[in-house]
């Protein structure tokens, strides 16, 4: 039977709840398969110690459910973090940052015991790259990240109008082929002027929840 993608996330989102425990301290990151898992938040309104938002966007759902928020700061180690992804490898490294939240995914995914991923199947991919890879840069060095991505191969694209929570702009880099996505990683984090890189190969995803049309896979 054929559903659509919008229903494969929220079946993707109601298999993370078997994750959550009482008086949990929750990250939770941002976009549409996010947004079905806070939405099925609602009965664990009171159960939860709070939770550390990934994005403004993400802080305001969670706060007209009553969720009381953290900054993570004031907190501990995490012992979970739910997000979703733009694409997925079976090694659970991902490419995330479509929704321009990708530092602080990138800081909650570093902060949390464990990541659970949610997507739809269409985002599982053996090669990560298809999808142009966002990367978050200080405003006064994008083009000089730009030339730095040319060289690498990528041919980066700045998303025109958007400015990250952190202030800061998005290059989405096409064409790349990221065959070794740890090494791809550490090269693009080390460029001057790059905040962030949305590949999340040397933190990946420690549970891969792919639903599908007929079942859930965790990977
Ligand atoms: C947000 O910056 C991204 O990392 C999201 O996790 C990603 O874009 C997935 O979004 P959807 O759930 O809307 O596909």
């Amino acid at each position: 039977m054929a559903i659509s993608a919008a229903e494969k996330k929220q079946r993707a989102a109601a298999a993370a709840m078997q994750y959550l425990r009482d008086d949990m301290l929750l990250g939770v990151g941002t976009g549409s398969t996010v947004n079905a898992f806070i939405e099925q938040l609602r009965p664990w309104r009171d159960r939860l110690r709070g939770v550390i938002s990934s994005s403004d966007a993400s802080s305001r759902k969670l706060s007209e459910l009553g969720i009381p928020l953290f900054d993570l700061n004031e907190v501990g180690e995490l012992e979970l973090y739910v997000d979703g992804a733009d694409e997925a490898t079976r090694q659970r490294m991902l490419i995330k940052g479509g929704g321009a939240a990708l530092t602080r995914e990138k800081i909650i995914a570093a902060a949390s015991r464990r990541f659970v991923c949610i997507v739809d199947d269409s985002k599982l991919v053996d090669t990560l790259g298809r999808f142009p890879l966002p990367v978050e840069v200080i405003p006064m060095a994008r083009a000089l990240v730009a030339r730095q991505l040319e060289s690498l191969g990528g041919q980066p694209v700045w998303r025109h109008g958007v400015v990250t929570d952190n202030g800061n702009q998005v290059l989405d880099v096409h064409g790349l082929r990221i065959d070794d996505p740890r090494s791809m990683e550490a090269t693009i984090n080390q460029l001057v002027g790059v905040v962030t890189v949305g590949l999340f190969a040397a933190r990946p995803a420690d549970v891969l929840l792919v639903a599908g049309a007929e079942e859930i896979s965790a990977i």
